[in-house]
């Protein structure tokens, strides 16, 4: 149980409360396992639950009638998904896929709402986050809308960075890129205009790329130049 406790006190809309509370909260949800590539939510079903990330990665995406997919946003742990439908009581706004093996903690939608109700603390943590994803989607649709093809490809790489990076130095490391195809999805471009401009970003020794892991060598500076 004490387990559980330290994993949600870290987990930023629920940080501010006290070891008591936590504990209700813990009694209240449960932990469920998922398999890469398991959907946890399905784009327009009902919303019965909150998720809370305990380990492991998601993506947020929705589809065309084609079944060709844009991803709206990636998630690691101590971040939450699938608040939006038990808010509005509309339909889920997207699927959500596990990346990687998971382990997710659900909280139904009764009870999450219920604890908005008791501990207004929580209400506007959410509201905060709300507005930082509004504040990416706002940077998503400036950039989809006037940049060219380095400053699409850039600023899904500097979401990146905010959402799953690691900070050291002024560099942001990231580590598990994900496929070439799915940056080009969030871009709104193709795969092979992905790999031109992350090798011109190689080039101009603003990025490195390592297997798997791509570093932003100076990510002030990046930003100052693609956002
Ligand atoms: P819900 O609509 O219940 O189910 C899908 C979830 O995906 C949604 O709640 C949000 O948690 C998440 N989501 C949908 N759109 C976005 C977005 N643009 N950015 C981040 N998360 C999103």
């Amino acid at each position: 149980m004490s387990e559980e406790i330290t994993f949600l006190r870290n987990v930023p809309i629920f940080s501010d409360l006290e070891d008591k509370d936590l504990l209700r909260i813990v009694k209240l949800g449960v932990r469920q396992k998922y398999k890469k590539g398991n959907i946890v939510v399905l784009e327009q079903e009902s919303g019965a639950a909150l998720f809370v990330i305990i380990t492991g990665k998601v993506k947020v995406v929705r589809t065309d009638e084609d079944g060709r997919e844009v991803i709206l946003s990636m998630f690691g742990p101590g971040e939450f998904f699938g608040e939006m439908s038990l808010l509005d009581g509309l339909a889920r706004s997207a699927s959500v896929v596990a990346t990687v093996k998971s382990e997710l903690f659900m909280i139904h939608r009764r009870d999450f709402l219920q604890l908005l109700e008791e501990y207004p603390q929580v209400a506007i943590s959410l509201l905060a986050e709300l507005a930082m994803r509004l504040r990416k989607a706002d940077m998503q649709i400036k950039s989809l809308s006037l940049k060219d093809a380095a400053g699409r490809v850039a600023n899904v790489l500097l979401m990146l960075s905010d959402d799953l990076g690691v900070f050291r130095k002024g560099k942001v490391e990231i580590e598990d890129l994900p496929l070439q195809q799915d940056i080009a999805n969030m871009a709104g471009t193709s795969r092979e205009t992905v790999s031109r401009m992350i090798h011109h970003f190689i080039r101009n020794s603003e990025v490195d790329l390592k297997g798997n892991k791509l570093t932003i060598n100076d990510y002030e500076s990046f930003r100052k130049k693609y956002l």
